[in-house]
């Protein structure tokens, strides 16, 4: 039985991929924080939490760190923990820098100690890329040009991955994952707050969706989908690293008009107000990315389309919030 350890098991991408190994027969060990009210609904939506194997620890604490790893002896590691909220990244920069940046660090060192045969996933992103691209895409050969502490800070994520495994001959891949999406997304990232909102709308529990910049486009995925791309670049004989997208992009006023439209709701813009507390110090306008490496060489390719993943969503909200139903 291989062993995997998972941080950020408690997050969006945490629970599809636990649930993920643990149907391909995996032990999974999973890092979580202390906090005073604990956070385990994505894993109790796939009623898993009983068969994980919980290992107190922080991205911030080396120690605990060390001690994960030790005890986990893992085969695979996925490095998915994060302050991954790109709006929160201005308002905390040291805070994200200290967890997305050098938290990396810090577990690449634990595995490097205590379990070095084990493969390691970082989860980078396409945030990477700020508006840089070839040709209007971005693939694994586009120049980097951050744009947000976050993104700032998951660019030296990235970047000591690829040290690690140049200087101390180790297995870390890491995945340049465009945007990817759930019922179990959080609730203050774009998609979900629109899913939600129109479900709020729509049970006449809400009036309006306040957003902000409803032109900037992102390459939308299905979280379930990407999870098996992170998987599949730890099967590999050699540690790469890989674009992971759809290839096909909307913008966010697209994203309202369908989920508005899943919803039976008509004349979505009446609902929707502009509030310039959601518009960014500095924005990405487009995201489009090109898998075809991933596609290629990991035989992977995204099975859910936007039309889906948007319908998925808002009858998941619209299910959730039935019982406040006016
Ligand atoms: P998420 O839902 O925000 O989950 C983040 C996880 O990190 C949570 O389990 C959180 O724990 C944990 N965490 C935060 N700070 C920590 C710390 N100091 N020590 C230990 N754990 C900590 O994120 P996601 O959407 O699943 O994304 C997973 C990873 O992929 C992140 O690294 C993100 O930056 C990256 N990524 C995401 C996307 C995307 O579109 N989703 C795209 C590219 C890359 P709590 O539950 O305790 O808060
Ligand atoms: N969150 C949010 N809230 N975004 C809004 C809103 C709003 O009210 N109105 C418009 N937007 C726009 C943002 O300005 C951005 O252009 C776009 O919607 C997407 O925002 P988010 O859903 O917050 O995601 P993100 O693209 O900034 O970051 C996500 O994807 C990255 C990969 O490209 C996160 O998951 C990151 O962790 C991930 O790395």
């Amino acid at each position: 039985m291989k062993r995997a350890l998972i941080t950020g098991i408690t997050g969006q991408d945490g629970a599809y991929l636990a649930q993920f190994l643990l149907e391909k027969g995996y032990e999974v060990f999973g890092l979580i924080r202390r906090t005073s009210s604990p956070n385990f609904w994505r894993l109790d939506y796939f009623g898993i939490k009983d068969r994980i194997h919980f290992l107190e620890g922080d991205l911030l604490d080396t120690e605990s760190l060390n001690l994960a790893v030790s005890t986990a002896q893992p085969d695979e590691v996925y490095n998915l923990a994060a302050q991954s909220f790109v709006g929160t990244s201005w308002k905390q920069a040291v805070l994200t820098t200290e967890v997305n940046a050098l938290g990396v660090t810090r577990i690449l060192n634990a595995v490097k100690h205590f379990a070095p045969k084990a493969k390691f996933y970082q989860a980078s992103t396409s945030e990477m890329y700020g508006n840089s691209h070839l040709n209007g895409k971005q693939d694994e050969n586009t120049p980097l040009h951050p744009r947000s502490p976050y993104a700032i800070s998951k660019l030296y994520g990235h970047w000591i991955t690829i040290n690690y495994r140049e200087s101390f001959d180790m297995f870390t891949c890491s995945g340049i994952l465009f945007n990817h999406e759930s019922p179990l997304r959080g609730i203050e990232f774009v998609t979900r707050k629109i899913s939600d909102g129109v479900a709020r709308i729509k049970h006449g529990i809400a009036s309006e969706l306040r957003l902000g910049n409803l032109d900037s486009k992102r390459d939308w995925g299905f979280s379930g989908d990407y999870v098996q791309a992170m998987w599949l670049m730890l099967q590999q004989n050699q540690p790469e690293d890989f674009v992971i997208s759809t290839g096909i992009n909307h913008s966010v006023t697209d994203f309202c008009e369908a989920a508005f439209q899943s919803a039976g709701i008509q004349n979505w813009k009446q609902y929707v107000v502009i509030d310039q507390a959601f518009i960014r110090p500095a924005e990405l306008n487009f995201l489009l990315g090109m898998s075809n490496k991933a596609r290629e060489k990991l035989g992977w390719q995204p099975k859910k389309t936007f039309e889906q993943l948007v319908d998925m969503m808002v009858k998941t909200d619209l299910d959730r919030l039935s019982h406040y139903k006016k």
